[in-house]
């Protein structure tokens, strides 16, 4: 199937199936394979606008869990309960203590899917892209509870090997993951993380 085909199927089965945003499907496969989620689980996800990864987290963890999103953008309020979204930058201070206020006893799973605005200017970026994952490492070491999960986008431009090692200190098993509703001519990747040490 062509790249285009591909991406009026997702986008229009998106639209069909009202969620906001074709990423849902990149998230539903990595649950298909990784079962990362439960039900009653309490998932933080960064980088959650305009908001698809928050309506499929909503329905896996149900009435008993809970989902906290975060993005430097405004996310439209979705209708469900068990959803809250904060306008916040990653990398403003005192994130963790409102992380904490939301999750006391820390998150079950994080997702994050931030795309880093980029400028263009190699060095600016390159700075950009290791300050949001420094602030992820962060937030995961903070607020993700032990044995806890994490799924991470990332790009192939960036020193992989390195934030895979990285990873791997903080976690049991880490595998990288493609998943099809992503496009084939992007760059990016997951990390799937399982067993917070
Ligand atoms: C690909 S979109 C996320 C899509 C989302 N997962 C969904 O399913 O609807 C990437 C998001 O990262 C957010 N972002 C970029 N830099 C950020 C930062 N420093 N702090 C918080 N969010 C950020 C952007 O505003 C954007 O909404």
């Amino acid at each position: 199937m062509s790249r285009f085909v591909l991406k009026d199927t997702y986008f229009k089965k998106a639209k069909q199936d009202g969620y906001r945003a074709r990423s849902a499907y990149k998230l539903k496969e990595i649950q298909t394979k990784f079962h990362l989620v439960k039900k009653g689980d309490r998932v933080l996800d960064l980088g959650c606008a305009p908001g698809s990864f928050l309506q499929v987290l909503s329905e896996i963890v149900g009435s008993e869990g809970s989902v906290v999103g975060i993005d430097i953008l405004p996310t439209r309020p979705l209708p469900s309960k068990n959803v809250v979204a904060l306008t916040r930058n990653i990398l403003d201070p005192g994130l963790e203590e409102l992380l904490t206020s939301h999750a006391p006893h820390g998150f079950d799973v994080v997702t994050c899917d931030i795309a880093p605005n980029l400028s263009g200017i190699k060095e600016v970026d390159d700075k950009n892209v290791r300050d949001i994952y420094d602030a992820v490492r962060q937030v995961v070491a903070a607020s993700l509870r032990r044995e806890g999960g994490l799924v991470l986008k990332s790009f192939f431009s960036e020193n992989l090997k390195g934030i895979q090692n990285d990873l791997k200190r903080l976690f049991k098993t880490v595998s990288i993951f493609k998943p099809a509703a992503s496009r084939s001519v992007s760059s990016e990747i997951y990390f799937v993380c399982l067993g917070k040490k």
